[in-house]
């Protein structure tokens, strides 16, 4: 792909658009805009700008559309797949000053924000109003709104609330044209033509630029309880899980961590839990939510009795809220905790839950044929298993040797169970060489041409997805 390089006429129209203090080209920056949290990847822009309206992002893409300048949106750079890594360089467009939650519509349970708006602020806010906004990547203190749009971010709760998709009714977004247009409406049901904002919704900004989102709430369960149980066999504390949804019990959480991933993160946090005994290979953290405390205890008795019979180890409750936030603060930090450990490559398989056992055990014998050790956690209730290669200290040549086949028997593996390659972290730049395993050609041919309509130049974060 030929491109135009940023020069200094354009930079001269480019702010004449946007205010000066809100351009970049000095080093620090363009480094800072090169990489998000895969891996060590690292694609400088040519300019990093950072929009405050919607007007301001319409002129910028009518402009670089024209001259034929790659422009790739970005919120908090927390992806794990390169959705926001500027592979041609050009033009980073930071939505991060669009940041105003604009109406929290307490009469029909709705809000409508810029996509600046970090998901942790937006929770806050909704709360202290009773309301409730699920969708709770690890990245949540962090990531912005936008991007997880853009990934279709998913989190523990994503269990029993769904994930950014289900709480999405509108979108204004801006094409690379700079025409601006709103997607659906404001309303709970919708049977108005195509679903342009679903179709927005995991697109990693290679359609439009997502620039306000009318969002759907709920209202706040008031009681919550979290238990971590030990296993000494992961694949049957995989087994155990979908007993737990056969029993007839809907947990609002059901993680899943193997030894390593509880060690490194313990350390990497500096905390402790007690009776963690050389025996244990794994852990369930397993949430319940709802109204009345009685009931969600029975939940968690009835939880307890189905775990007993995959030979769990002793329960424990936290007892506190300053208890469960360290347990869940732990599993948060399994992906920092594994970043800081090894040269990794992190997979987000997700399978039929009940086929959970399958994958675990597959993933390790095709790491054992490829010499490669790997560290698993994520949503088991969902299926979703992030699967973490470890180099450690596997020498170069083999890892690059090995790496790609094992990943592709991995991802083979996913696709026979019924699964895919991406539950929550989308496909961005490391995945995209895979997708021939899930999609047809047909298939593959049809999310092109959606790509052509909206984006005939190609310059709406090139080089991601296909
Ligand atoms: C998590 C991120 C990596 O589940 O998706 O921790
Ligand atoms: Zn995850």
């Amino acid at each position: 792909m030929k491109y135009t390089k940023v020069d200094i006429e354009h930079l001269n129209y480019i702010k004449d658009i946007i205010d000066d203090d809100c351009i970049y080209t000095d080093y620090d920056k363009l480094y800072e805009y090169s990489h998000d949290e895969t891996e060590d990847l690292s694609y400088k822009p040519e300019i990093v700008v950072q929009p405050s309206s919607t007007n301001q992002v319409s002129k910028l893409l009518n402009y670089c559309n024209n001259k034929n300048i790659p422009v790739t949106a970005c919120g908090a750079r927390t992806g794990l797949s390169g959705g926001s890594l500027p592979v041609y360089g050009g033009v980073a467009l930071s939505l991060e000053r669009m940041n105003k939650i604009i109406d929290i519509d307490e009469r029909n349970l709705q809000a409508t924000v810029e996509p600046g708006v970090i998901n942790q602020v937006f929770r806050d806010a909704v709360e202290e109003k009773g309301l409730f906004y699920p969708p709770d990547p690890a990245s949540k203190g962090s990531c912005t709104l936008g991007g997880n749009l853009a990934e279709n971010a998913g989190g523990p709760k994503a269990l029993k609330y769904g994930v950014t998709k289900d709480y999405v009714l509108n979108l204004e977004v801006v094409l690379p044209s700079g025409e601006i247009i709103w997607t659906g409406a404001n309303v709970l049901k919708n049977a108005t033509g195509y679903n342009l904002t679903q179709l927005m919704i995991g697109s990693e900004g290679t359609l439009a630029v997502i620039t306000k989102i009318v969002f759907r709430l709920i209202t706040l369960p008031t009681k919550d309880i979290t238990m971590l149980i030990p296993f000494t066999s992961s694949e049957m504390a995989c087994q155990a899980v979908s007993a737990v949804f056969r029993a007839g019990i809907s947990p609002s959480c059901l993680e899943f961590m193997e030894r390593d991933a509880i060690d490194w993160t313990l350390k990497y946090t500096d905390a402790s839990i007690n009776n963690l005994t050389d025996d244990i290979q794994a852990h369930l953290l397993i949430e319940v939510d709802g109204n009345d405390i009685d009931l969600l205890y029975k939940d968690c008795e009835k939880i307890a009795n189905v775990l007993l019979e995959f030979d769990c180890g002793e329960i424990l409750i936290a007892d506190s809220k300053s208890q469960k936030d360290q347990l869940w603060n732990l599993r948060r930090k399994v992906s920092e905790a594994v970043k800081a450990n090894s040269v990794y490559k992190e997979e987000d398989t997700v399978v039929p839950r009940a086929e959970l056992p399958l994958l675990l055990k597959g993933v390790k014998q095709i790491g054992k044929k490829y010499g490669f050790k790997s560290v698993c956690y994520g949503h088991a209730g969902d299926g979703n298993l992030h699967v973490n290669i470890i180099k450690g200290d596997m020498n170069e040549v083999d890892w690059k040797k090995n790496l790609k086949k094992g990943i592709r028997e991995i991802f083979e593996l996913t696709k026979q169970l019924g699964g895919t390659i991406s539950g929550e972290h989308g496909i961005g730049l490391v995945q995209k060489d895979f997708l021939d395993i899930v999609f047809s050609q047909k298939n593959i041919e049809i999310q092109k041409e959606i790509k052509n309509l909206f984006d005939p130049r190609n310059i709406l974060n090139p080089g991601k997805i296909f």
